[in-house]
């Protein structure tokens, strides 16, 4: 089988890692790729994805992220005869407009927090009086998960939602978890739950980022969590994508939180999340491109069960000088050949001359495998000190909690 990857960061990186792995996929093309996709994938320029996926006869292209998803990527592909994994445009809204995606939840019975739209400042000023700190915007677009304040501060609040039409929500307490579950339209396959760290700085402190880190499986979490996931959000959520007539394939991002009152979803996403895919698929041992192509072609439910390694991942994401605000590139990666043992994926990297240099504010997410996850803690951290760049900065508490036996809240 012959296979495209569109993107070109960590998630892709992980994405071609796993692929390239699976005997089934003879040929793997990825555009535009990274320096560290270029290691196990042959990378081509992403002009027009049809001409791309035409030029390589691919027999299979996984759109990795959700910008060309929203944008139609899916539709043309599809309309050109290829197997796709990702959905078309009007699926995909699941996560382009937030506010879409409470509508079906709400149509579908699906729990999630409480929440108002609003497109002027009064507006906002209206909703906010009647809630109580901390207060949580979202801005009704795609946003590489920045576009959300979580705050204490009024001024804040109503400072984020100017000159956005935003989506206020309820405030939702609990550990969160990034639970990926895989569908044709029809069949699901749930894979297995990991957690993300999304602030900036240990202790969850500084502002949201698109991801510092991860880990999987969760040894807290409640035992018929997945069971729970797919009876109450997914296949809900799949049965009403498909009643409005825009079916849902592809990958279903469910981000959850483990609430007093239950389940609730914070987010869908419409793609494999990063850094979790990170963690997720250095444990799965089912081969990749047989599943992501039963997805593409609906035939999930002829696939078998999925197969895991027995373990523990943990994903550190070493993020360049000023990251989120303003993240710094052009710095040199050094030390990289003296790492073993783990999996260092390129997020953000790109060649100057014969110089590896960062090329955006996620640089490297390195992924360690372990007997469990202080083994995995270990390995990663020893890699991530390995690494040199200038002014970077990683979390250092990455699972550390989890490691140590706590419910992550
Ligand atoms: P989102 O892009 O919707 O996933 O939001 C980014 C992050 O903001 C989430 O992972 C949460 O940590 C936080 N967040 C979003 N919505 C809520 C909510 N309703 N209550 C509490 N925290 C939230
Ligand atoms: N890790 C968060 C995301 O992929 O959206």
């Amino acid at each position: 089988m012959r296979v495209l990857v569109i993107g070109g960061g960590g998630r892709e990186h992980a994405l071609c890692l796993a692929l390239s792995r699976d005997h089934g996929v003879t040929e793997l093309f990825c555009a535009p790729g990274n320096p560290g996709i270029a290691q196990v994938a042959e990378t081509l320029p992403l002009t027009d994805p049809v001409e791309v996926a035409t030029k390589v006869s691919a027999d299979l292209v996984v759109v990795g992220p959700e910008a060309p998803l929203v944008a139609g990527v899916g539709d043309q592909l599809r309309e050109a005869g290829f197997a796709v994994f990702g959905p078309n445009a009007d699926a995909a809204q699941l996560e382009g407009s937030k506010a879409f995606a409470k509508q079906v939840m709400n149509d579908a019975g699906v729990p999630t927090a409480g929440h108002w739209i609003a497109s002027t400042p009064r507006d906002v000023a209206k909703i906010l009086d009647d809630l109580a700190p901390p207060y949580v915007i979202k801005h009704d677009e795609l946003a590489a998960g920045k576009g959300v304040v979580v705050t204490d501060d009024r001024a804040v609040a109503e400072a984020h939602a100017v000159g956005h039409r935003v989506v206020i929500e309820e405030y939702l307490d609990g550990p969160e978890v990034s639970l990926f579950v895989l569908t044709d339209g029809e069949s699901v396959v749930p894979l297995i739950p990991a957690q993300d760290f999304k602030r900036v700085a240990d202790n969850d402190e500084g502002p949201n980022t698109g991801g510092m880190g991860a880990y999987a499986p969760l040894p807290w979490a409640p035992p018929d969590l997945v069971t729970d996931v797919v009876e109450r959000v997914v296949r809900p959520t799949i049965h009403e994508m498909a009643r409005r007539g825009t079916p849902f394939s592809g990958l279903l991002y469910c981000g959850l939180a483990l609430t007093s009152h239950g389940i609730r979803v914070v987010e869908f996403n419409v793609r494999f999340g990063d850094p979790e895919t990170q963690s997720v698929l250095a444990l799965l041992e089912t081969p990749l491109g047989g599943l992501l192509h039963a997805v593409a072609t609906g035939t999930l439910a002829d696939h078998p069960p999925l197969q895991w390694r027995e373990g523990s991942s943990v994903t550190v994401v070493v993020a360049s000088s000023g990251y989120p605000d303003s993240p710094r590139t052009g710095d040199e990666v050094t030390g990289l050949e003296d790492v073993v043992g783990v999996d260092v994926l390129h997020a953000g990297t790109s060649y100057d001359g014969d110089r590896l240099v960062t090329s955006g504010g996620r640089v490297l997410a390195v992924t360690a495998v372990g007997a469990d996850l202080e083994a995995a803690r270990e390995s990663a951290y020893a890699a991530v000190k390995q690494i040199h760049i200038d002014g970077s900065h990683y979390r250092t508490d990455i699972a550390a909690k989890a490691a140590a036996g706590l419910v992550v809240a």
